[in-house]
């Protein structure tokens, strides 16, 4: 019977088979430890002299990590094995010998592991962050299916900016056009959600940042849900269930995995709700009494999205940025229009902002107006504007980054290590 090393239990006693690959080998005379993976864990094989013989045990000498291996064997509980079970070898097929595999167990640097991502993705740390990267992205479809928002996707090709044009990559698209890689697919966010009702989009979107900073790739996965008839606070709320909801399913499915990785699950056991929400305002004066240099209309660095997570151990919302500092499509505060119906959610430990949303613009004038202000091609946003045109409503959503929240919830120190193959300014290989 083929197996996979992660339904292992429950089939003590039976004669399984294991198609994988060789993690790692112990030999010790007359026995060897072969550590097996397959995609789905990994597992102690023990293969003794004495039970399959010379011609089996012999070729098993000298197989090289990552050669590709069949195992037969028989299903047996020990409760000192990682996963509560070990396989005692009855059979070995060798599928394919691997010569001189380069990532062996002793430390190698960041940039010899990132130039043979291909193959590092195999360590066990490393696939236990893309586990986590699938269970969160499970866990936020979920959140919106069961809502009953509609998956509405946003093209990849776009004729203009959403974020600002200092972050755009331009594509040629045939002979005559140029078009841009999308930073977020809100602009058709706003139109679906206006046919649709409640939406999200979910997919890559691209910021030609120059920032090499940790928190910053130049291609990154974000879901985006959008609301008719949403406020700022109904931004705050969704939001708010979302990152619980998120944190809780990876709490409940990747036990194993936080455990690999070492990760302090009291504090993501934490994340309930409901979030701190300080303005923008209180914000400031926090950094200034914790001895901060930060005027009133900056945006926050690192430094200061830390000092204001370290008060709390939830994540929290800051809202009500200058409206200055933020896209041409954020509304102002009534009576207060320095001040954008905007919000951030910053992760607790120092991980920074994982959330951005707001309400938008929903007046034509003073779109119009932005558009202008901000120096963006009217043109181009013409059908952007049909939307104030023609039943313009209140409505609103958020961006969540899908690396910045896994690199949280792993507790790692880099988004790099939160996707199987992060795009970076000095990085575009393997
Ligand atoms: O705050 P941002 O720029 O917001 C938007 O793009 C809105 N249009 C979203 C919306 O309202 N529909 O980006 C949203 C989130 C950030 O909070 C962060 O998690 C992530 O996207 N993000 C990045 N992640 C990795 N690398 C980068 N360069 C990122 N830039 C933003
Ligand atoms: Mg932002």
């Amino acid at each position: 019977m083929i197996a996979y090393i992660e339904d292992i239990a429950g089939s003590e006693g039976q004669l399984v088979t294991i198609r994988g690959w060789l993690h790692n080998r112990r030999s010790s005379g007359k026995i060897h430890f072969l550590t097996v993976r397959d995609g789905s864990g990994f597992m102690q094989c023990v293969m003794s002299k004495q039970a399959v013989g010379d011609e089996l045990f012999t070729p098993a000498d000298h197989l090289t990590q990552e050669s590709a291996v069949i195992v037969h064997g028989t299903v047996r509980a020990d409760s000192r094995a990682p996963g509560g079970y070990e396989l005692d070898v009855t059979g070995l097929e060798i599928v394919s010998e691997a010569q001189n595999y380069p990532i062996t167990p002793k430390e190698h640097g960041v940039d010899f592991l990132m130039d043979r991502r291909h193959l590092w993705i195999r360590a066990p740390r490393q696939q236990a962050i893309l586990r986590i990267r699938h269970e969160v992205i499970d866990a936020v479809r979920d959140y919106f299916n069961s809502r009953r928002f509609i998956l509405a996707d946003a093209p990849i090709f776009t004729p203009a900016a959403c974020e600002g044009t200092t972050t755009l990559f331009p594509v040629q698209y045939f002979e005559d056009n140029i078009a841009f890689l999308t930073q977020s697919g809100q602009l058709y966010n706003e139109a679906n959600a206006m046919a649709l009702g409640r939406v999200y989009c979910f997919g890559p979107t691209f910021r030609a940042e120059k920032s090499k900073t940790r928190r910053h790739l130049t291609e990154f996965w974000m879901v985006e849900p959008e609301v008719a008839y949403a406020t700022i606070d109904d931004v705050m709320h969704l939001a708010e269930g979302l990152v619980v909801s998120v944190v809780a399913r990876v709490l409940e499915k990747r036990q194993q995995e936080l455990k690999i990785l070492e990760r302090d699950q009291s504090k993501l056991a934490r994340v309930q709700g409901p979030f701190p929400r300080i303005s923008y305002d209180d914000a400031v004066e926090t950094l200034k009494k914790k001895g901060l240099v930060f005027e009133w209309g900056g945006d926050f660095g690192a430094p200061d999205e830390t000092a204001l997570s370290e008060e709390h151990d939830q994540p929290i919302f800051v809202h009500g940025f200058p409206s200055a500092i933020k896209a041409f499509y954020m509304k102002p505060h009534p009576g207060r229009p320095e001040v954008s119906l905007s919000v951030d959610l910053l992760a607790p430990e120092g991980y920074g902002e994982i959330i951005g949303g707001g309400q938008r613009v929903d007046d034509l004038e003073l779109l119009v107006q932005r558009i202008k202000a901000h120096d963006l091609p009217q043109e181009a946003f013409e059908w952007y504007l049909d939307l104030r045109r023609f039943g313009s409503v209140p409505h609103g959503g958020f961006g969540m980054g899908i690396e910045r929240v896994v690199t949280w919830i792993c507790g790692i120190d880099h988004l790099r290590e939160a996707i199987p193959y992060p795009r970076m300014i000095y990085r575009m290989y393997p």
